[in-house]
């Protein structure tokens, strides 16, 4: 009798797996061309295997070359529409025909949700639905998930001086999967995420219906603002508050290696970044630095990175008074402009033409692996060392930690007012990063245990139960959806909780009500509740 069940499951599965491979991808075009009243409005940006441009397509947004190799599976199909009501036919067609669709918009998912599956799919690369709107009277603009954030910062800077937006570091991040899974940077600390200052959105769902935010109703809304675009549809624009920024702002990068009293330092900060003024926001970069032109001769260098919305005179006082320690001197200090403080975070020479922030290919892809973590306690300094001596270790010859402080804006923000649950009683929160290079690409496993080590490392003092990480920092240990089949709600619940908290039932219910068949999905998408088994 058992033996007859297994058979059977085992047919069913195998039935399952070769329906699969049996995509076809002549199918799927025919299917679309019926689609379109004018196919050739189409045809020219949809490329196969086949294309001579699919392989340049394809990896022109990828960010990580773990995802690069030739080993990746490929998307059967990459379709780059330049309008948004070109979008419904090819959903309808993907779903007609069996194949998953995975949205991209920038490519920087960090284990490259935006462009790789385990099954037949159709990537929508968005590169082409970038244009950018803003209405400084009323401080506004509307983003097509294609844009990136450099050349959001940019748009902004030419209208105003005065008008910024909170978002992320890196400019080639798209504002499609950015916005969709919060968005953090340097004015996190006044104005909080991306995502808290979306005010109206364009999403196509799965019966390939253009809504607004009056039309798909304040829950679906609610989810798309840091819930995970993908596993909603696919979000073609966002429509933004701008924030008031001073003319003239104030940034400084102090460096400090261990030698120089840099745990100390690091120490001290835990107690007073999440406390400052939020005009005042002081970020963490660790990684290590050679001291001599030899390898071996290394040290491990902390940077205090600051953007100030004020000028020198007003912040040299505040410096004084709550962190007297890194001895920050009026040299040490810049003034500039926000669109400055945007070229100077990211490491552009500060009087760099703002336009180097409209490239959008990355000159420097390579192969990363990170994690995420919170912290509410102050680190000992004894485990802080612990954490150097991880980082001497070879798998960390190129890794660094990012610490973002938070309170301000952040600490009032409740946690559920959207997805992004990480908010009040947080001092800060910990991305652990380690890149490799392409050559050492078959070591991948080495690198990837490393973080693995550094996190089993950071466990007693981070926060638990759930222990909080962050969506945008995608990381697929901590579970993934069944690639065939249904996945559990307690399943789920394992990542689902890290990411959001008490959220994560919200999310599964407006997920159930959305796409009830679990059409949008990949590796850590948000399960319907009718699949749970
Ligand atoms: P990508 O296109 O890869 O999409 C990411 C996810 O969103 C995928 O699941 C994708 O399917 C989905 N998606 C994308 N567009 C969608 C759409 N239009 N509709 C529906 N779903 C969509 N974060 C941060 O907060 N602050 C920072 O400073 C940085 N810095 C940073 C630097 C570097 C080098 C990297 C690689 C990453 C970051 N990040 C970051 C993380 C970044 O915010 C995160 O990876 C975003 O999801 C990237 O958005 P993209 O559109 O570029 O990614």
């Amino acid at each position: 009798m058992k033996a007859s069940f297994f058979t059977i499951t085992l047919i069913l599965l195998l039935i399952n797996v070769s329906c699969s491979k049996e995509v076809s991808t002549d199918d799927f075009l025919e299917c679309l061309s019926h689609q379109f009243n004018n196919y050739s409005s189409i045809s020219n940006h949809v490329y196969t295997q086949i294309n001579s441009s699919f392989s340049s397509i394809l990896l022109f947004s990828i960010q990580n070359l773990r995802f690069a190799s030739d080993s990746t599976p490929k998307p059967q199909v990459i379709i780059t529409p330049e309008h948004e009501f070109q979008i419904p036919p090819i959903i309808y067609c993907a779903k007609n025909k069996g194949l998953q669709i995975r949205t991209r918009s920038g490519g920087h998912d960090l284990e490259g949700l935006s462009y790789v599956s385990q099954v037949p799919f159709v990537i929508i690369d968005l590169i082409k639905l970038s244009e950018i709107t803003i209405d400084v009277g009323e401080k506004t603009a509307w983003v097509q998930s294609g844009a990136t954030l450099g050349s959001l910062y940019y748009m902004i800077a030419e209208k105003s001086p005065i008008l910024g937006f909170p978002g992320g570091v890196c400019p080639t991040i798209g504002v499609g999967g950015h916005i969709s899974g919060g968005g953090y940077g340097p004015l996190m600390r006044k104005y909080g995420l991306a995502a808290d200052q979306v005010i109206d959105a364009r999403i196509i769902d799965v019966n390939g219906r253009i809504l607004d935010r009056k039309s798909m109703g304040e829950d679906l809304f609610w989810a798309i603002r840091g819930g995970g675009g993908a596993s909603f549809g696919v979000i073609v624009a966002w429509k933004v508050k701008l924030v008031d920024v001073p003319k003239t702002v104030t940034v400084f990068k102090v460096d400090k290696k261990l030698e120089q009293n840099a745990t100390q330092l690091f120490h001290r900060w835990q107690y007073i970044a999440s406390e400052l003024d939020k005009d005042l926001r002081i970020g963490i970069a660790v990684a290590k630095v050679n001291t001599t032109q030899q390898r071996k001769n290394q040290t491990i260098n902390i940077s205090f990175i600051s953007l100030f919305l004020g000028r020198i005179d007003r912040l040299l006082p505040t410096m004084q008074e709550n962190f007297p320690e890194l001895g920050l001197v009026r040299e040490d200090c810049i003034e500039t402009s926000w669109i400055g403080s945007v070229l100077f975070h990211y490491g552009f020479p500060i009087e760099s033409p703002k336009e180097v922030l409209l490239n959008r290919s990355e000159s420097s892809v390579t192969n990363i692996k990170g994690k995420s973590n919170y912290v509410q306690k102050p680190i000992p300094k004894k485990v802080l060392e612990g954490m150097w001596s991880l980082f001497r270790e070879a798998e960390a010859a190129d890794a660094s930690l990012i610490i973002s402080p938070y309170g301000g804006r952040m600490a009032e923000i409740s946690e559920s007012t959207i997805p992004f649950p990480h908010r009040g009683r947080n001092l800060y929160k910990i991305h652990h990063v380690v890149f490799w290079d392409e050559d050492d690409a078959q070591k991948s496993d080495k690198y990837i245990s490393w973080t693995r080590r550094f996190d089993k490392y950071l466990t007693p003092f981070v926060t638990m139960r759930p222990r909080g990480a962050y969506l945008n920092y995608r990381d697929l240990d901590l579970g993934v959806n069944n690639v065939v089949g249904n996945t559990s709600y307690a399943q789920a619940s394992v990542w689902g909780k890290r990411y959001f908290k008490g959220n994560f039932d919200r999310l599964v219910r407006v997920k159930t009500v959305v796409d009830p068949g679990n059409f949008f999905r990949n590796e850590q998408s948000i399960p319907p509740l009718h699949s749970i088994v």
